[in-house]
């Protein structure tokens, strides 16, 4: 089955990452439908959205014209129908395997026989999530990175059963958003999760090893090599949960202890302290 043309692109979940991507849509000329649990949820999107593209305005990498026009192609809902003519669906909701998997079944039925459907998901199986469905040629993974606006990389995740269309029609998408897409196969951690999350466990376990402090971890791998921010700043950007689940997610798949979280963020979760959106996690945030 050929892959239609893409002009409609659905983003489900509007979280950090679901926002960026759907800010990614609007600004490559996409009309974009992005689908929230409740319409608070919506606005506190659309808002974060806003913002970026005023900051763009402010340092005239945008005309007013031009954010007024993307904002405009961006529709809000809570009704998942209303995804029903999207050529493309972009799933960034919890990273669990059980919402995913109820979710692509539901997509399934709402949108056309020839609509790609992707999964953002950064540690799980986009063979597993395609086996909820009859269909599981058209789905692949579109792995972003955050924060997704102004990260280069996304990760074209061919499953078991994708279709050298779906994955062509996703690579795509990648460049017209402007990004530099790679393809890789559905193997955990793809290709940066693979490498990033055992070296960030590594550089979390120096934390106690070396009794050094998160401040004093953040210039040594700023200063002595060169990473764009430390790895605390990182961690606490990309979501405690996000990371405790994710290096879960390897470690049972892969068996290598650095895979596994250490014991002190595994903590950290549990306390409820996630990262900058819970306002703490190694920093605390405004
Ligand atoms: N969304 C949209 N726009 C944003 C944004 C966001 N979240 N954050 C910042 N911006 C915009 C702002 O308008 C900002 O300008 P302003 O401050 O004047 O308003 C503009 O982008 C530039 O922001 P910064 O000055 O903060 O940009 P920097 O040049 O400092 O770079 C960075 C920021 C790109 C995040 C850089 O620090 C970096 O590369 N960090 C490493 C990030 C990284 O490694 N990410 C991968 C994480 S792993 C992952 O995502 C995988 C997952 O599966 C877990």
């Amino acid at each position: 089955m050929a892959a239609p043309e893409i002009r409609r692109v659905g983003v489900v979940g509007l979280g950090a990452m679901g926002a960026g991507i759907a800010q990614l849509a609007i600004q490559a000329g996409y009309e974009t439908v992005g689908r929230e649990v409740t319409d608070e949820l919506g606005t506190k999107a659309h808002d974060r959205i806003a913002h970026f593209l005023q900051r763009k305005v402010d340092k005239e990498q945008m005309t007013a014209a031009e954010r007024n026009s993307a904002l405009g192609s961006l529709a809000l809902t809570t009704d998942l129908a209303d995804l029903a003519n999207c050529d493309l669906v972009i799933e960034a909701i919890v990273e669990d395997l059980g919402p995913k998997l109820a979710l692509f079944a539901e997509l399934e039925r709402i949108v056309r026989p020839d609509a790609i459907l992707a999964t953002n998901t950064s540690a799980l199986s986009v063979t597993e999530i395609a086996a909820a469905t009859s269909t599981a040629e058209r789905i692949v993974g579109m792995h972003f990175f955050n924060p997704a606006p102004l990260m280069p990389l996304v990760e074209i995740v061919r499953a078991e059963l994708s279709s050298d269309d779906a994955t062509d029609a996703a690579f795509a998408v990648g460049e017209r958003m402007g990004k530099s897409p790679i393809r890789c196969h559905d193997t955990p951690g793809f290709v940066v999760n693979r490498v990033l999350i055992p070296l960030l466990n590594d550089c979390l376990r120096v934390l106690d090893e070396a009794r050094v402090s998160p401040v004093d971890l953040d210039t040594a791998m700023t200063a002595g090599a060169g990473w764009p921010m430390g790895p605390c700043t990182l961690v606490d950007l990309v979501g405690i949960d996000v990371h405790v689940h994710a290096s879960e997610a390897l470690y049972e798949k892969l068996r290598e202890p650095r895979m596994a979280p250490p014991p002190r963020i595994v903590a950290m979760k549990n306390a409820g302290l996630l990262g900058r959106k819970s306002g703490r996690g190694f920093y605390a945030y405004d």
